[in-house]
C-alpha cells in the first residue's frame, strides 16, 4: 500500500530523545518494524523496553566510525533497512567565548560527522524508496546569543540532506528542523521551563510550543512520502517568523 509504513524496517538513532519515542509509539502503531540505536546498550535496552516488545535495540555511537561500522553489519545481516532516522544532539552552547573543543566535537559528531558517516554505512542497506533523515533545529534559522554552535551544527543537517539527496539518488534524504518542543531535555536545558513555554507561546504564530507527537507527525509524511526529497521541514509553529 503506497504512503503506509506497514512492515517497513525503521531504524532511529538516539534513544533518550522524547522525540525519538514519540516516532516509536507512532510507527510501532502503524504496523512498522522499529529498531531503536543508542551509544550507551543498558539504557538503549530500557528505552526500548518501555516502548514495547517489539522493538529490538542496538548499540551505535555517533562518534565512533567503528560501532557505526559494526551496527551498519548487523543491520545487513538482518536484511536491510527502509528508513534511518537520526534525533542525536549534543549540545555545545553558551557565549562564544566559552565554548570548548570537546564539546563543539561532540555537538558535530552528533549532527554533522555521524550522520555523514550513517549515510557512507548505510545508505547501500536502503531498500528502493527508502530514505534518511536527520534532525537540524529551529537555531539553524532563527539564530541567538549562546547558540552558535547550535546554528552551525543544525543549519549543516540542511545542507548536508540536499547534498546527500543528490549523491545518493535514489535514496532520499530529508531533514526535520523542530522549533521549541515540549521535551523533557528543557527540564535539563532551561532554568525556567514554564517561563520559556510562555514566552515561546506567546511570539509563535502557533500561540503554543510543540509536542513530540507534531514532530512525529511531520517525521512520518517525510519518510512516506516518495516525492519529498533533500528537503528541510520546519515545524516550529511559524517560530521562524516571529
Ligand atoms: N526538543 C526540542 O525542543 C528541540 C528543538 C529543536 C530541535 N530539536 C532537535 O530534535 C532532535 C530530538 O530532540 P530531543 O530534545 O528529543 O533530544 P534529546 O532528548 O536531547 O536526545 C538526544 C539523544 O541523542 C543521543 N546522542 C547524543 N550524542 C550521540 C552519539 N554520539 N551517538 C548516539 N546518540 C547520541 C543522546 O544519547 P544519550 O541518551 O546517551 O545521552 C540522546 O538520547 C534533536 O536533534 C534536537 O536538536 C529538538
Amino acid at each position: 500500500m503506497p504512503y503506509s509504513l506497514r512492515d517497513k524496517r525503521v531504524l532511529i538513532v538516539g534513544s533518550g530523545s522524547d522525540i525519538a519515542a514519540a516516532l516509536v509509539t507512532d510507527l510501532l502503531r502503524e504496523g512498522a518494524r522499529v529498531t531503536l540505536a543508542g551509544r550507551n546498550i543498558e539504557k538503549t535496552a530500557s528505552a526500548t523496553k518501555a516502548l514495547g516488545d517489539a522493538v529490538r535495540p542496538l548499540s551505535l555511537d555517533l562518534s565512533d566510525e567503528e560501532s557505526i561500522r559494526a551496527a551498519a553489519d548487523q543491520v545487513r545481516a538482518a536484511g536491510g533497512l527502509d528508513h534511518l532516522v537520526s534525533v542525536a544532539t549534543e549540545r555545545a552552547n553558551g557565549p562564544v567565548a566559552s565554548l570548548e573543543r570537546g564539546a563543539l566535537h561532540a555537538a558535530f559528531d552528533a549532527k554533522v560527522v555521524g550522520p555523514i558517516l550513517l549515510a557512507k554505512h548505510f545508505a547501500r542497506l536502503i531498500a528502493e524508496e527508502g530514505s534518511l533523515l536527520f534532525f537540524s533545529g529551529l537555531a539553524a534559522w532563527r539564530p541567538s546569543p549562546g547558540l552558535a554552535a547550535m546554528a552551525a551544527t543544525n543549519g549543516s543537517v540542511s545542507t548536508l540532506a540536499s547534498a546527500l539527496a543528490v549523491e545518493l539518488a535514489p535514496t532520499r534524504v530529508n531533514a526535520l528542523s523542530p522549533g521549541v518542543i515540549d521535551t523533557s531535555n528543557w527540564d535539563v536545558v532551561a532554568a525556567d521551563k514554564q517561563e520559556l513555554f510562555r514566552q515561546v507561546a506567546a511570539s509563535a504564530p502557533a500561540r503554543r510550543v510543540g509536542d513530540p507527537s507534531d514532530v512525529s507527525a511531520a517525521a512520518r509524511a517525510l519518510l512516506v512520502n516518495p516525492y519529498i526529497n533533500g528537503e528541510t521541514l520546519h515545524v516550529d509553529g511559524g517560530a521562524r517568523w516571529s
